[in-house]
């Protein structure tokens, strides 16, 4: 019997997740009137790992608080997973950043009264996850992140890194499309930079999308496509980790 030859498909076919659209933020008016970002276009695709590098004050936390919805553009379109966000009412925002995003910052910003645990299940309480199922998922996210020895330790009783490591269970817990993480290496030592950076690409090898801004050109070589900030623009996009080498030595 003849068999038939399926088409091939694209197993991977590129779905835009983020796209920044002209986007500007300006903050003061008239003579107190910074610029913030100045028309700023960056589409990133589903599964990238890209970091955001550019000098302080180039509005790379400023993108990425628009990106993660804890801010809005003063002008411009931002789509995320297909959804203009600038239409949503704030509820609705809330609603986004819960379900699809997770944020690490560099202050971890962990409840210092409550444990490990507690701290990883309680997006779970805001998204509506039932309460049986709150504690096997906040163990499973800790268990991902190395921590399953920690769960009952409050903040003050782990390293900076282990609660690096607890604010990424938090900021996993939910299976977000999208990881944010402004500068989370900032407050740790090398090997301690090094134990984060294993579990972002262990996330991203996943297929979660994940954006950092960083300073040091050691962590984001360890990125997939460097996008570099100058004065509110993007003035390259799309840069290599190789690309960052010999922007380095220029
Ligand atoms: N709430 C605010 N009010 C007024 N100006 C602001 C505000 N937030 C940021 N800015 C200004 O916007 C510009 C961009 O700031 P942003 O924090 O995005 O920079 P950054 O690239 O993240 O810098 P860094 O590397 O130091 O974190 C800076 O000039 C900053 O002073
Ligand atoms: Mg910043």
């Amino acid at each position: 019997m003849q068999t038939t030859t399926e088409p091939i498909l694209d197993s991977s076919p590129e779905i835009t997740i983020i796209r920044l659209e002209n986007i500007f933020k300006i903050y003061g008016s008239a003579e107190t009137e910074v610029k913030a970002l100045n028309g700023v276009n960056l589409t990133i695709n589903k599964g990238e790992y890209c970091a955001i590098m550019g000098p302080s004050g180039s509005g790379k936390s400023t993108a990425m608080n628009i990106i993660g919805c804890l801010d809005r553009p003063t002008s411009g379109n931002y789509f995320l997973d297909g959804v203009d966000v600038a239409k949503m009412t704030d509820t609705e925002l809330a609603h986004i950043r819960n379900r699809k995003l997770g944020f690490v910052f560099q202050q971890f910003h962990l409840l210092a009264q409550l444990t490990a645990l507690e701290n990883v299940m309680l997006p779970m309480v805001y998204a509506g996850v039932p309460q049986s199922e709150r504690r096997d998922r906040a163990t499973e996210a800790l268990i991902r992140v190395g921590l399953e020895k920690r769960l009952s330790n409050k903040p003050n009783q782990l390293s900076g890194g282990q609660q690096q490591r607890v604010a990424i269970a938090r900021a996993i817990v939910n299976r977000p499309l999208v990881l944010l993480a402004d500068e989370p290496t900032g407050a740790l030592d090398s090997q301690t930079t090094q134990e984060v950076l294993s579990i972002f690409t262990e996330l991203n090898a996943t297929g979660i999308t994940v954006v950092m801004v960083t300073h040091e050109v050691e962590v984001a070589r360890q990125t997939k496509r460097i996008v570099w900030f100058r004065d509110g623009e993007v003035i390259h996009s799309n840069l290599s980790p190789r690309d960052l080498h010999q922007l380095q030595m220029s």
